[in-house]
């Protein structure tokens, strides 16, 4: 049995952690005689500086004759990397984007939790953290503001911009419908998010949700404004199980539900399209500037490779392992530097990855 999986190292920090994620995921699979056959394309700054574009049509064709899309992290720094000289829609991130919308990935699952090893890490409060939080961010990720029409116009002599935030009932469905299925697998309850009492579009967002709440009678479905949800996050984090919420909203909220787990390295995600294919990566960014000193911590690369064997290949028992060989570690007091904590022993990516696959 062997497994086609397109693999985009990325920029700064992303081939370093792409290495330990594919390391790790060999010898996860190998024991089953399973192999997965890795093709590398580029995209981001690597794709720009080699084809002057952020993402080719061979790059997505290949995404797409693939079983799932394996990602590192894309992007410089914005105030002196020279991909940002470049118009908009030739930037780094407009790779990402193009590739999200080229595929199809309109739901992006990011979960944020306490981890008990890393509990002292966390920002918040003793007693905010009662007995930690889990939760994942169920994120529309092809439409709203995103993908919306936009455009920059001088009107009478002053200049005007546009974005405009648009969700046709079936885009809203779908994403729900994902959002209800995850939740019956965890605690079932669904915080749906949106700025009802303003916009539109998040008016037909709570009437459609309510919609497909129906199909779910053991789901408990509960209404939250984002800006209260915002503050929620840091005010009661174990409220939420399952957030479900549109792109720009999604954005901003998993920032912030991952800086409050205080370990952003840990951190995975999953874009998945109808079906199994998915393109799995770390929820942090490409760290330009710790890129090429084995430091970076792979762990949320890894995690995300987990979710991959989980959801696009059906390998539950190999992704458990995985996980499980995460916790060993962090159990034997092992840490990269973003981690760090008193009486740890500090290792670095390379080292990381290598403990992790020793324990699978
Ligand atoms: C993310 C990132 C992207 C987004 C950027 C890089 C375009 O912030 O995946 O959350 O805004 O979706
Ligand atoms: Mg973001």
């Amino acid at each position: 049995m062997s497994y086609r999986v397109a693999v985009i190292k990325g920029d700064g920090i992303g081939p370093e952690i792409v290495t330990e994620a594919m390391k790790v995921i060999d010898k996860a699979v190998s024991k089953k005689g399973i192999a997965f056959e890795y093709t590398q394309v580029l995209m981001g700054g690597a794709s720009i500086d080699a084809y002057g574009k952020p993402l080719t049509d061979e790059t997505l064709e290949i995404c797409k004759n693939s079983d799932a899309v394996l990602m590192g992290s894309i992007g410089g720094n914005t105030t002196t990397s020279p991909w940002y000289q470049l118009p908009a829609n030739l930037r780094p991130e407009a790779g990402l984007l193009a590739l999200r919308k080229g595929l199809n990935l309109f739901a992006n699952m990011r979960p944020a939790y306490l981890y008990e090893e890393l509990k002292d890490a966390c920002p918040l409060k003793e007693e905010i953290i009662k007995d930690g939080f889990d939760m994942v961010i169920m994120r529309e990720l092809t439409g709203g503001l995103y993908f919306g029409e936009r455009k920059t116009v001088e009107e009478n002599g002053v200049w005007k911009a546009y974005d405009s935030l648009t969700y046709d009932e079936n885009e809203i469905r779908r994403i729900a419908i994902k959002a209800f299925d995850i939740a019956m697998k965890r605690s079932k309850k669904v915080i749906s998010v949106d700025k009802a009492n303003v916009l539109d579009s998040s008016r037909l967002w709570r009437k459609v949700v309510e919609e497909v709440a129906k199909d779910y009678p053991e789901v408990t479905l509960e209404h939250m404004l984002v800006d209260n949800c915002a503050m929620q996050l840091v005010y009661d984090p174990g409220q939420f199980d399952v957030i479900l919420t549109e792109n720009m909203f999604g954005d901003i909220l998993s920032d912030e539900a991952s800086m409050i787990t205080g370990s952003i390295g840990m951190l995975s995600s999953a874009s998945m399209a109808e079906g199994k294919f998915g393109l799995y990566e770390p929820s942090h960014g490409s760290a330009p500037d710790i890129a090429g000193q084995n430091i970076a911590n792979p762990i949320a690369t890894i995690l995300s490779a987990a979710m991959m064997l989980r959801y696009s290949f059906d390998l539950d028992e190999e992704a458990d392992a995985i996980e499980t060989a995460v916790k060993q570690v962090l159990a034997e007091g092992y840490r990269t530097v973003d981690i760090m904590a008193e009486g740890c022993t500090k290792v670095g990516t390379v080292e990381m990855g290598d403990l992790i696959a020793a324990r699978l």
